[in-house]
């Protein structure tokens, strides 16, 4: 047999094998391969069939680059039906990952092996669908509805252990994949063990109860969302169903959220994520080496950074200021620590190894004399930014990537300070820099290609989501926020409440409104920023001062339980403090400001206008490569609701002559802010959209 999928025969035993790297998806190919290899063992002499994949694992789901299109025949769940009627038995053996059409796959086979480290799951609601392939149907059969809702409505990856006691799979056999198959097989053949059909079990009968509290659960976790609760109604109503009516049921449910806006931005999303670290200049490009990482200032920043540093198997030196301030970024390194140990994601033990071996904690830059990589993550201050980088550059090593995670100064001022720009670059991560996916790499004039490909290597050792930027003020994901925070302020002064933007943006689905998170990242932030930018303002500006008043009156949000919201045992995330309102509604009488209303929606499409303007500026200007990097960098670092894909997906969505139309109408009453991009300006009159810019 030609193609992705074989028919060998090994004695008494069959083995169908799928080759179709990367990760052995079910394109058209692979399917016609896996129904010609289920017809060639019933005609075979073969008893038994093992069923397995090559390479890195067994099958990772459909083929997502196939979603959109017109589909192809043999449909998966035909092909899946096709080997589960099989009168003789099929074995499948799982490796790696068995995710979505792959996991269904093995459902539909007759027994299921597992070799440790193999991990099971159905992630379709993070592309916005369900299983549609009979795992809404045939998982609650094997492992009871409730735990199979929870197994697709969380998508997470169930261990091969998991499995076993879920009775997922038959066995766990710690051999190479053909091995562990054909050890079941023999097993089968010894014991005379039957075909046993997935779709011919019963559902164990489950509580209500359970079902409603899973329902509730999930509605909370998943706002916005329109497939998780689909998925729960398709197996619960499903398989009240003959088998072949459920499998319907689930198909039609799948094949509607298809047609959904959401699945087009989740699938946008999975490969942006992707493809932001696929770039050109890394081709062929090797990256320093990276074993020891020094770490300037042990602050929020620098704690975090050298936390996700030691979880990921780095050697870590921090440098403070003094002894002192060392050994409490020591303890706060060490209370984040303990935090995953309560957590469950740490070994006591692993926790204190990394505290005695892998961290070293100084005052000393010479400490640094060997390491690989500095980040520096001191105040953001050019002078004092410019004394660490002088500094470094006395003690590093030839080589050595110097770093700074600056938020909005100049990498290129920082770089000149030293004697070898060539090895300096901005890391810009995310607070907690242990937890939140963005790094942005911030490729300076004179950042050398392999720097850059060494920022790439560190953001993938950290399991970080990397994008590249270039040099400005505030890069991409800062710059942007800029620019919506503006123009909710300019609402304000107009006549909304922080409140009620706050609370349209998040029904829009972000995570959190701008001022709630300004509370959180600290008043004071964006008061210094201003400050910073003052000389450079321009007369025209429309200013907004009530934040200046909120930090004048010590309200720095959360730290000092007060900023634009309350924060006390009464509302521990906060509730609306009317006194804004009053230092507010003073600040407009002063301006001659009449307060109208606005609806929720107008305030959305205004925000919304502002943001993805300011990245049509970024990319225009080669900020940011593509529209796609400044998708990730809101997705990843700004609470932008996945489901919508990213401002720049959206702005396709909504048409893009629509946002022209919003920004030219603010225009007419405020031409300084509302500028059309000229990105923006030529693509509505060339009839393109933002996605024609992202290539592949
Ligand atoms: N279809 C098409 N391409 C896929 C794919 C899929 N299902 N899964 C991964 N790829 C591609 C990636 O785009 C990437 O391509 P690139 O090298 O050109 O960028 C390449 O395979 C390798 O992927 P990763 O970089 O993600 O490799 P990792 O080793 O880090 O991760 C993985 C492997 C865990 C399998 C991860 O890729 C993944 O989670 N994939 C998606 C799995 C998924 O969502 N499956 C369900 C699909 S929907 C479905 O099956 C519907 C069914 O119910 C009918
Ligand atoms: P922080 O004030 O919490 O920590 C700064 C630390 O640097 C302090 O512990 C201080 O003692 C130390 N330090 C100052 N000068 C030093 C020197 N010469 N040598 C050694 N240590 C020195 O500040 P934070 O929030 O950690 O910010 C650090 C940098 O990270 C800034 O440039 C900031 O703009 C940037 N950043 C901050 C983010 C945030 O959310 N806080 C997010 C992304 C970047």
């Amino acid at each position: 047999m030609q193609g992705p999928v074989t028919f060998e025969a090994h004695g008494d035993i069959g083995v169908i094998r799928v080759n179709n790297p990367p990760v052995n998806a079910t394109s058209a190919a692979v399917r016609q391969g896996l129904v010609a290899a289920a017809n060639a063992f019933a005609a075979s002499d073969q008893k038994v069939a093992v069923l397995m994949a090559d390479g890195r694992t067994f099958i990772a789901g459909a083929d997502i680059k196939e979603f959109g299109k017109p589909p192809v025949e043999p449909h998966l769940p035909n092909v899946i039906h096709h080997i589960e009627a099989l009168d003789k038995p099929v074995i499948c053996v799982i490796h790696g990952t068995a995710l979505g059409g792959g996991f269904e796959v093995a459902l539909g086979s007759h027994y299921r092996v597992a070799v440790p480290g193999a991990r099971i799951g159905l992630p379709e609601v993070n592309l916005g669908l369900i299983p549609g392939a009979g795992g809404t149907q045939r998982l609650p059969r094997l492992t009871g509805m409730i735990a199979a809702c929870e197994i697709f409505t969380t998508a997470r990856q169930v261990k091969a252990d998991e499995s076993l006691s879920l009775g997922i799979v038959d066995a766990v056999i710690d051999a190479t994949p053909l091995e562990a198959g054909m050890q079941f097989a023999r097993k089968i053949l010894d014991d005379g063990l039957p075909v046993r059909r997935v779709s011919e079990m019963d559902v164990a009968p489950y509580d209500d109860v359970d079902l409603d509290a899973l329902r509730a659960k999930t509605a909370r976790a998943n706002k916005g969302h329109v497939c998780h609760l689909r998925g729960i109604d398709v197996a619960v109503e499903g398989t009240k169903l003959p088998f072949a009516e459920g499998m319907k049921l689930e198909r039609q449910g799948f094949w509607d959220l298809m047609q959904t806006p959401q699945r087009a931005a989740m699938i946008h999303a999975f490969f942006s994520e992707r493809a932001v670290a696929s770039l050109p200049e890394l081709k062929g490009v090797a990256p320093r080496a990276i074993t020891h990482v020094g770490v300037i200032g042990g602050g929020t920043m620098g704690g975090g950074i050298a936390v996700a540093c030691l979880l990921n198997g780095l050697t870590v030196t921090l440098i403070e200021r003094d002894v002192e301030a060392a050994a409490n970024a020591r303890a706060g390194i060490a209370n984040t620590l303990a935090d995953s140990v309560k957590r469950g994601k740490l070994k006591p033990e692993r926790r204190e190894a990394l505290l005695a071996d892998a961290l070293t904690t100084s005052d000393d830059y010479a400490t640094l004399a060997d390491a690989d990589l500095v980040i520096e993550a001191v105040f953001e201050s050019m002078d004092v930014k410019k004394d660490v980088f002088t500094k470094l550059d006395a003690v590093c090593k030839p080589g050595a990537v110097l770093a700074t995670n600056t938020s909005y100064l100049d990498v290129d001022d920082i770089a000149a300070i030293t004697r070898r720009p060539a090895d300096v670059i901005g890391l810009h991560f995310f607070s907690p820099a242990h937890v939140m996916r963005l790094l942005e790499i911030v490729v300076a004039a004179k950042t050398a290609p392999d720097v850059v490909a060494t920022g790439f290597a560190l953001a993938k050792a950290l399991k970080k989501v990397p994008v590249r930027a270039g040099v400005c003020d505030g890069f991409i994901g800062n710059r942007i926020l800029k620019t919506y925070r503006t123009a909710g302020d300019h609402m304000v002064l107009e006549g909304a409440s922080p409140f009620q933007i706050d609370k349209a943006l998040v029904e829009f689905g972000f995570a959190m409104g701008p001022y709630a998170v300004s509370d959180l990242a600290g008043i004071d932030i964006g008061y210094l920023t201003r400050q910073r930018l003052l000389p450079t303002r321009d007369p025209c500006e429309r200013i907004a001062d009530w934040g200046d008043v909120l930090y004048h009156k010590g309200r720095l949000g959360r730290k000092t339980g007060h900023g634009h919201y309350i924060y006390d045992e009464k509302s521990p995330k906060g509730r609306p403090d009317p006194e804004v309102e009053e230092i507010i509604a003073a600040e407009r009488a002063a301006k001659g400001i009449t307060p109208r209303s606005f609806t929720d929606a107008e305030i959305v499409e205004r925000y919304m206008a502002a943001m993805i303007n300011e990245g049509a500026r970024v990319v225009g200007e080669g900020i940011a490569l593509r529209p796609l990097d400044v998708d990730v960098t809101l997705l990843y670092g700004y609470g932008f609701p996945r489901f919508r894909g990213g401002p720049m997906h959206y702005a396709d969505y909504i048409g893009l002559d629509k946002v022209l139309a919003t920004i030219e109408r603010e225009a007419r009453t405020d031409d300084f802010f509302w500028q059309p991009a000229p990105l923006l300006q030529r693509l509505v009159a060339e009839g393109r959209d933002f996605s024609s810019l992202n290539g592949g």
